[in-house]
């Protein structure tokens, strides 16, 4: 009887967790034990509406937006026009004076293999006032289209501001459902920090660039609207010299500008910028980061720039992950920690933001910087100087899901699990900034993983959490 009673308890209690969708507990953090439909991603066909032409001669197309210098009182509109040249003017007016200005932009173009882009238009506002709405007006005659954005409040220590945090999207049927959560998100993202790998072209044969096109139309929805900060990943390379394409990136350098010379880089690869309470640096994890490359030089002279009185909050973002148990991808991230991750941990970096692994993980404040080839100290350990690994790669491209984890868990992986989704990165003030991360499978509000991120430099006090954190 008593053993009966045992075996009802034990069904109950794993009918139960079960139902709670308990993450079940290994070495490490958490594996979440959520389940959901793993079907094979696919792309949306063409003739999607989210894929459609702007109607009119020559419309203005794959509108899209970016910061356009260091602080944030400039912003980089680009285009496309498709039939002729057209115009590379924005007109713009702020909500306040009505007053409508003139900016000249210029355009470029490229061929690859077969392909022949349209007119690509780049064009930077300049002397915006912070904390102001913003319309702007594209294209000639009876098609012009017209937007707006909202610019950031001036750089400041106490700032708060809504980061939205994307990778790896690409433009299958799940892709739109991330793009979707975000922008329905009641969190409200002001900027999105994408984390690279954008349309997925490459997968196609000969890159079929069309696919670079439909990704600018299917993304204008929010790109048009809000500035998404660019973080170049390997499908973004594009070097195919099977077909005669030798140089790398050259889609991606065309279609989408970067202020990289603001913050005194030499390419638009690697760069920073400033927002609100934020500095943000961009690493490129494909362009060369050795000892002595232009990459290394740079960032060596970027970091102790930084001002945590002026931006207490040191985010950065790069695409091949440092820290990640998937068996994707593994330790591709690798040699990049080993040159970059002392001064990570010297400069106390708050977060770094990765993709590559559709998947997502967040690490403790971890680092792995004792090792001196002899010693032996090869194994991560806790360091509240070390940053906040976040991947999330799980943007929803057609290569589906990486579903496959090192087990067990390690000990650095807070939590992990294999869904589509974004997050949000709230900075509340100079101590505090909340961090949720959503599933596509949830409603808008639901936060599958949060954290509450204190200031490495303000409030350098342990924040690490047990899950499920409130
Ligand atoms: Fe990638």
């Amino acid at each position: 009887m008593r053993l009966l009673g045992f075996r009802c308890f034990v069904a109950v209690a794993l009918l139960l967790g079960l139902l709670l969708n308990v993450p079940e507990t290994c070495n490490g953090g958490k594996t979440s034990a959520f389940v959901r439909k793993d079907e094979k991603a696919t792309d949306m066909p063409l003739d999607s509406d989210v894929f459609k032409v702007p109607s009119g001669y020559n419309a203005p197309q794959q509108v899209h937006i970016t910061q356009g210098d260091l602080v944030g009182k400039a912003v980089i509109v680009s285009w496309v026009t498709q039939d002729e040249t057209g115009s590379s003017v924005v007109r713009y007016w702020s909500e306040k004076s009505k007053e409508k200005k003139v900016a000249k932009g210029k355009y470029t173009m490229y061929r690859y293999f077969n392909y022949t882009s349209g007119f690509i238009h780049h064009c930077t506002i300049r002397d915006l006032e912070f904390n102001t709405k913003y319309y702007y007006e594209v294209g000639i005659g009876f098609t012009t289209r017209q937007f707006w954005f909202i610019t950031p409040p001036e750089v400041g220590p106490d700032v708060p501001y809504t980061f939205g945090l994307i990778g790896d999207l690409g433009q299958s049927f799940d892709s739109n459902r991330t793009l979707t959560h975000y922008e329905m998100n009641p969190r409200k993202g002001q900027t999105v920090l994408f984390v690279g790998d954008l349309s997925y072209a490459d997968n196609y044969p000969n890159h079929d660039n069309v696919r670079w096109d439909t990704w600018g139309r299917f993304t204008e929805r929010s790109t048009a609207y809000q500035p998404w900060i660019w973080t170049a990943g390997n499908h973004e390379i594009d070097f195919a010299p099977e077909i005669g394409e030798k140089v790398p990136f050259k889609p991606y350098t065309h279609r989408y500008h970067v202020p990289y010379r603001a913050s005194e880089s030499t390419k638009p690869f690697w760069y920073s910028i400033k927002r609100a309470s934020v500095h943000i640096i961009v690493l490129a994890s494909y362009s060369a980061y050795g000892k002595y490359t232009p990459q290394y030089k740079w960032l060596e002279a970027e970091l102790p720039k930084v001002n945590r009185t002026e931006t207490p909050w040191l985010i950065v973002l790069l695409h091949s992950p440092w820290y990640n148990s998937y068996n994707y991808h593994y330790m591709e991230g690798e040699s990049m920690r080993v040159m970059y991750e002392p001064w990570f941990v010297q400069y106390k970096v708050d977060v770094v933001f990765a993709g590559h692994v559709h998947a997502y993980e967040r690490s403790e404040r971890v680092s792995n910087v004792a090792y001196n080839i002899v010693n032996g100290q090869c194994t991560p350990v806790k360091d509240q100087s070390a940053p906040v690994y976040i991947t999330i790669g799980d943007g929803g491209n057609l290569e589906g899901l990486a579903t496959n984890m090192t087990e067990p868990q390690p000990a650095y992986s807070a939590f992990r699990e294999a869904s589509f989704g974004h997050a949000i990165f709230d900075v509340k003030n100079r101590t505090h900034a909340h961090y949720s991360w959503h599933r596509n499978q949830d409603e808008y509000s639901v936060e599958a993983d949060s954290m509450w991120f204190f200031n490495r430099f303000w409030h350098p006090v342990d924040d690490s959490t047990s899950y499920p954190s409130k």
